[in-house]
């Protein structure tokens, strides 16, 4: 039986201080185990672009003998309809029930990337693409980011600070809010919330009043409006935009500096830089910081391999 049923959060991973330690193996070697996906097809389905999941799912299947299919579907395949009971005869050419049983009879595992519309709160908490997947599906389901969460990003990110931190104390982890130039959704930062409760760290959020994330995810984790108290004294930094959440997907206008810049990093010389790419340099972080000697952008990026070619080993 696999260990794994589906893999959308970091609820979905029984032990991870054990997962980790066995991606620090999976690292060692990748092509230890090339029969585990012998004569299973992996479909791969992206509603939204992409870049290091879909490359990173596709070298995992590759080193594990999956045959991967990837299925661009927000071009290549037909609308789908989501609500139930519906007379189609609108925009909708085939039901999503549909579409998950069929690709079931394909595929062994149906990994799927659904970013939200941020237009309505109430509908994106429902992530319902992910969901009828998961509902109608006979195979299990791996989210490639949903409209909630990025499981696979946060499950590399505390690989990599696990990694990166050998000393006995406990890390300080801030996480801090960062400029952009448009609505980004929430899905990184709530799912690496959720995933650094699970490990041994003084975790701070820093965020401009008007951008604080949904309390569900952030609970019992400090919550500040000051960039520079947070950053001080900090052992790793995540920088990620996200919109409004109590104006769901608005971007009101911030007064102060949050960009991260190298002279911001005076009181935590030593502080690993940490995002989760693709990143809008000299906006969100200047280059001297993302090429600094600090920056662990590539060592995540790479991690990604690693994390997903455990979560494939597990859920067959
Ligand atoms: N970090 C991340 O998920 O990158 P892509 O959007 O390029 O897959």
């Amino acid at each position: 039986m696999a260990d794994l049923q589906k893999f959308t959060c970091v609820k979905d991973i029984y032990n991870l201080s054990q997962a980790l330690q066995e991606c620090i193996e999976i690292k060692k070697n990748p092509l230890a185990t090339p029969d585990v996906g012998k004569g299973k097809t992996v479909g791969l389905i992206f509603l939204n672009p992409s870049l290091r999941t879909r490359i990173s799912m596709q070298k995992a299947c590759q080193n594990l003998g999956f045959n991967s299919i990837v299925i661009n579907a927000g071009q290549d395949a037909w609308t789908w309809e989501l609500e139930e009971g519906m007379v189609m005869n609108g925009v909708g050419v085939e039901h999503i029930k549909d579409a998950a049983k069929v690709l079931s009879e394909y595929c062994d595992v149906i990994a799927i990337r659904c970013f939200p519309y941020l237009k309505n709160r109430e509908e994106d908490a429902q992530d319902r693409i992910l969901n009828q997947f998961i509902k109608y599906a006979s195979v299990p389901i791996i989210s490639l980011e949903s409209t909630t969460r990025h499981p696979l990003q946060s499950f590399a990110d505390m690989l990599t600070i696990k990694e990166n931190w050998l000393e006995s104390r406990r890390p300080k982890v801030v996480l801090t809010w960062a400029p952009h130039i448009k609505p980004i959704a929430h899905s990184v930062a709530n799912s690496f919330c959720e995933w650094i409760k699970e490990i041994d760290a003084e975790v701070v959020v820093a965020c401009p009043e008007g951008y604080d994330l949904d309390p569900q995810y952030t609970q019992g984790l400090m919550i500040t409006h000051k960039q520079a108290e947070a950053l001080k004294g900090a052992d790793f930094i995540y920088v990620k935009n996200w919109s409004s959440f109590h104006l769901y997907g608005a971007t009101p206008e911030v007064d102060e500096d949050w960009q991260l810049t190298a002279d911001k990093l005076r009181e935590s010389p030593t502080a690993k830089i940490m995002h989760c790419l693709p990143v809008r340099r000299n906006v969100e972080i200047d280059d001297e910081v993302l090429d600094s000697e600090n920056a662990l952008i590539y060592k995540q990026a790479a991690n990604r391999l690693v994390t997903a070619q455990w979560v494939l080993k597990n859920i067959v």
